[in-house]
């Protein structure tokens, strides 16, 4: 058990807290802090130990590589080839922000972090406390979302002292995440640019810059560029999640019909629904998560969602869809993945 500190983002003009977190990351320990889209787990990029214990804090699979995080385009030269004409634009157009970019890596770029992958994502996160921890490094730092493997990621401090208390030395209370969905991660190795994980930067805005680009599950064929993170069990909470789609009233219905059954069960039932309908729902408990247009509030409330219908011990969980909208690739992508693709139609 590790005796981990909390700081607040005013410490971080300290002196002696700066070189707490300073000696921390360079000596191959985790610091925990806030982005805008969710919290990030961070080691220095270049530490093996560091990068490891990642690894084993998280029980994740070490065959799924890491984004190193930067506070400046003229870092980031070190670290990686850019093939393409496009690349630039892109990193113009979106960072600050909540886009990662897969680009081959220089040999500098150790394969501990890639997953053993000559590519290596890349980004320069929004959040200025983000940037200021990188600074404080002054070295780049691997981050992946600050949750257990295979749980919903945290958005809120809460979520990382529930998954990480004790287990990393420093954790940063940034309050919620802005964003609340992980990033977009674009391969940007080829001629046309392909979307590996949707995001809040959506593909409609990266055509606008690059004119074509392509969704990684529109690609058909062997040569399908991955995230091999993708391929694991995400975002899943304990209970079962299930999506219902249809017309308002008929969803309504179904979810209160279904919730009575399982109640007869002695089974908890847990709705997450839009503002407007939650005083619809039968079930013990309702979260709200925005208004039916505000796809950026429900973005950004969806895993917290999650994890409170876990705290709350909900066994059963219905969810509206929420596919409406610019945003709406990256909302269902997670959501279907923490329902294992259990949707209803009606
Ligand atoms: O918003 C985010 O991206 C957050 C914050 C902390 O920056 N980080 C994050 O990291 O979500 P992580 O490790 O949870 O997800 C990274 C995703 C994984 O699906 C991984 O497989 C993919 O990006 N990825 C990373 N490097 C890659 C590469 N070289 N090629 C293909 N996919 C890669
Ligand atoms: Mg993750």
């Amino acid at each position: 058990m590790i005796n981990t500190k909390v700081y607040i983002p005013k410490d971080l003009d300290k002196s002696s807290v700066k070189d707490d977190i300073r000696n921390t990351l360079l000596s191959g320990k985790n610091v925990i802090f806030p982005t805008e889209t969710v919290y990030g787990i961070g080691a220095y990029a270049l530490s093996e130990s560091g990068v490891k214990s990642i690894y084993a804090v998280k029980g994740r699979p070490s065959d799924n590589p890491l984004i190193m995080h930067f506070s400046n385009l003229k870092d980031i030269l070190n670290y990686v080839e850019i093939d393409q004409g496009y690349v630039k634009d892109l990193m113009q157009a979106f960072w600050p922000g909540p886009l990662t970019l897969v680009l081959r890596k220089k040999p500098i770029v150790p394969e501990f972090i890639t997953g053993g992958l000559d590519t290596v994502g890349v980004r320069i996160p929004g959040h200025e406390i983000a940037r200021k921890v990188i600074d404080i490094a002054g070295v780049p730092i691997c981050a992946p979302s600050a949750n257990i493997s295979g749980k919903p990621s945290a958005t809120l401090f809460e979520h990382v002292l529930e998954d990480f208390n004790g287990k990393v030395d420093i954790i940063i209370d940034g309050g919620k995440s802005e964003v609340g969905l992980e990033s977009t991660v674009v391969d940007v190795t080829k001629e046309v640019p392909v979307i590996l994980r949707p995001g809040m930067i959506t593909k409609a805005m990266i055509k606008a810059i690059t004119k074509e680009v392509i969704m990684n599950s529109e690609v058909i064929g062997e040569e399908t560029p991955k995230a091999p993170g993708m391929k694991y069990k995400h975002y899943a909470p304990s209970g079962k999640l299930i999506i219902v789609e249809g017309e308002e009233k008929k969803v309504i219905d179904y979810i209160n019909k279904q919730t009575k059954e399982f109640e007869i069960e002695g089974l908890k039932v847990g709705v997450i629904s839009t503002n407007k309908i939650a005083d619809q729902f039968m079930a013990q408990f309702v979260y709200q998560v925005g208004e039916e247009l505000e796809e950026e509030v429900i973005a950004s409330n969806l895993f917290a969602a999650l994890r409170k219908m876990d705290n709350m011990k909900i066994d059963i969980i219905y969810t509206l869809s929420f596919s409406k909208g610019n945003f709406e690739e990256a909302i269902m992508n997670r959501l279907l993945k923490a329902a294992n693709n259990n949707i209803i139609r009606l």
